[in-house]
């Protein structure tokens, strides 16, 4: 019965409301295969120490596997007097080996650094579980890259038309972006690799017992330096819901694109149908809900960290029951990225471009305007002087409703003596991509340059 795991000094057992206000087994059991493997490195430790015998650290291990095995065909689970995990399980071996020898196995560690550890280890799956995902969506976008090398579109600042540029190298900027993501998802991965296990409830053990070992036998580098810093730190869960924020909302920007382009105005692209929605009533919609959830979906995992850090901010040292609320936001922001991540995925491989309004498009807005400006200034105009003169080249062109190439050699020379015919080589979408051929830029061989680095980076992340 709940209570268990304290009875002693205690003479009633919780109330209901106490015992419906605690029990966080509907969450926590997400940590059950991490806390059973802890479990046996425990009781490696305790017989290390002289703790155990022989015999009772087989019997243990054999118990523990056996737990293990029902835990995971789903035949053991939580009871509902189960206050947490740690207790659920403690009754399971207790259930199999008895309370004398299933009852040792408590000696020297607490929940305290029992849930600080098999969090770390949770997390450490989960973000190399999702950066895995994340690949997925950068290998998304580089194949739609590579399907289109020499694709010319729009490139926008303040969504207005402003230079030219690749669509491989638009679709790569998310991928860099995303990359990032992995990387700091890696960084915390590592900065994850010590174990709290051995800190106790905060101040550390008393039986003699090795947290090197425990923290060999569960995969991390070693055991946390301060075993007060090691139970009641969450940064790291904090820093986790960040990377996992971040991740969602850069993939929040490529769906509002996505959004964009494939509205009918912009007709930019199209969605495959498996990757698309209809409408109950308008026979023709085809919605783009999976951008527009994966959208939505980053305002949650937004509201997870503040929510996360909102627990934390008022916290004395060392474990506050407050931290419990720490399990949550990071377990469903790493839910809701497993579903928001292959579905953008799919449906980034499967769109299609329509590259030839994409291209006829560039060049509207006058976004050729800086290529004039910057014709002038290999001429020696001063870069002053040349933007004035494109800038009313534009405006020229505005009041006549004609586009800039449609300057004649009379108007050229009118707006400036500087501007020769000459000038009308540089007012060509492919010449003005080909030019910005500096590192970074969009020339095609520059974008497959950063392809080729894109693809090699994300293999190796
Ligand atoms: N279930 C708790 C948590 O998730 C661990 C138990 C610690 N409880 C306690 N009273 N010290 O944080």
């Amino acid at each position: 019965t709940q209570g268990a795991l304290w009875g002693g000094r205690f003479a009633s057992g919780p109330s209901d409301a106490l015992a419906a206000l605690s029990v966080s087994t509907h969450f926590d059991w997400v940590l059950a295969p991490y806390d059973l493997r802890a479990s046996a490195a425990h009781t490696l430790v305790l017989h290390r120490a002289g703790l155990l015998t022989d015999d009772q650290r087989d019997g243990l291990l054999t118990g523990i596997a056996g737990l293990a095995a029902d835990v995971a065909d789903g035949s053991f689970g939580p009871a509902p007097d189960d206050e947490d995990v740690h207790a659920a399980l403690e009754r399971g071996l207790i259930e199999r080996l008895g309370p004398d020898l299933g009852g040792r196995l408590r000696a020297g560690r607490s929940r305290n650094d029992q849930v600080a550890t098999l969090l770390r280890m949770w997390l450490r799956d989960a973000v190399r579980r999702t950066a895995a995902l994340v690949a997925d969506l950068v290998d998304a976008l580089l194949s739609q890259a590579d399907t289109h090398p020499l694709a010319a579109m729009p490139g926008r600042t303040h969504l207005q038309h402003a230079q030219p540029v690749l669509l491989a190298h638009h679709l790569q900027a998310h991928g860099w972006a995303l990359l990032r993501d992995v990387g700091r998802m890696r960084d915390l991965d590592a900065r994850a690799d010590a174990s709290p296990y051995g800190s106790g409830a905060l101040a550390g053990t008393s039986l003699g017992l090795d947290p090197a070992l425990v923290a060999a036998e569960l995969g991390f580098a070693r055991p946390v330096e301060n075993s007060i810093d090691g139970t009641s730190s969450r940064d790291l869960a904090a820093e986790a819901a960040w990377v996992l924020a971040m991740t969602a909302v850069d993939v929040s920007r490529l769906a509002e694109e996505v959004v964009v382009w494939t509205t009918h105005e912009f007709s930019f692209a199209r969605l495959d149908d498996a990757w698309a929605t209809g409408s109950s009533i308008m026979p023709q919609k085809k919605n783009p809900d999976i951008a527009e959830l994966a959208r939505g979906k980053s305002g949650r995992l937004i509201g997870n960290l503040a929510g996360l850090l909102a627990t934390l901010k008022g916290l004395p040292l060392a474990y506050n029951r407050d931290l419990q609320e720490d399990k949550e936001p990071v377990v469903d922001s790493v839910a809701q990225l497993s579903l928001v991540l292959p579905a953008m995925a799919g449906m980034v491989a499967t769109m299609r471009f329509d590259t030839a309004r994409m291209a006829a498009l560039a060049p509207a807005g006058f976004s050729l305007a800086t290529d004039v400006a910057e014709w002038l200034v290999r001429e020696g105009v001063p870069f002053r002087v040349a933007h004035e003169v494109a800038g009313a080249c534009v405006q020229v062109c505005e009041q006549r409703g004609i586009e800039l190439h449609e300057l004649t050699d009379d108007d050229l020379a009118a707006l400036s003596p500087h501007l020769r015919p000459d000038v009308r080589r540089v007012l060509d979408v492919d010449g003005a991509i080909a030019s910005r051929d500096a590192v970074g830029g969009t020339a095609p061989v520059r974008v497959q340059e950063q392809r080729e680095a894109l693809r090699a980076a994300v293999a190796e992340a």
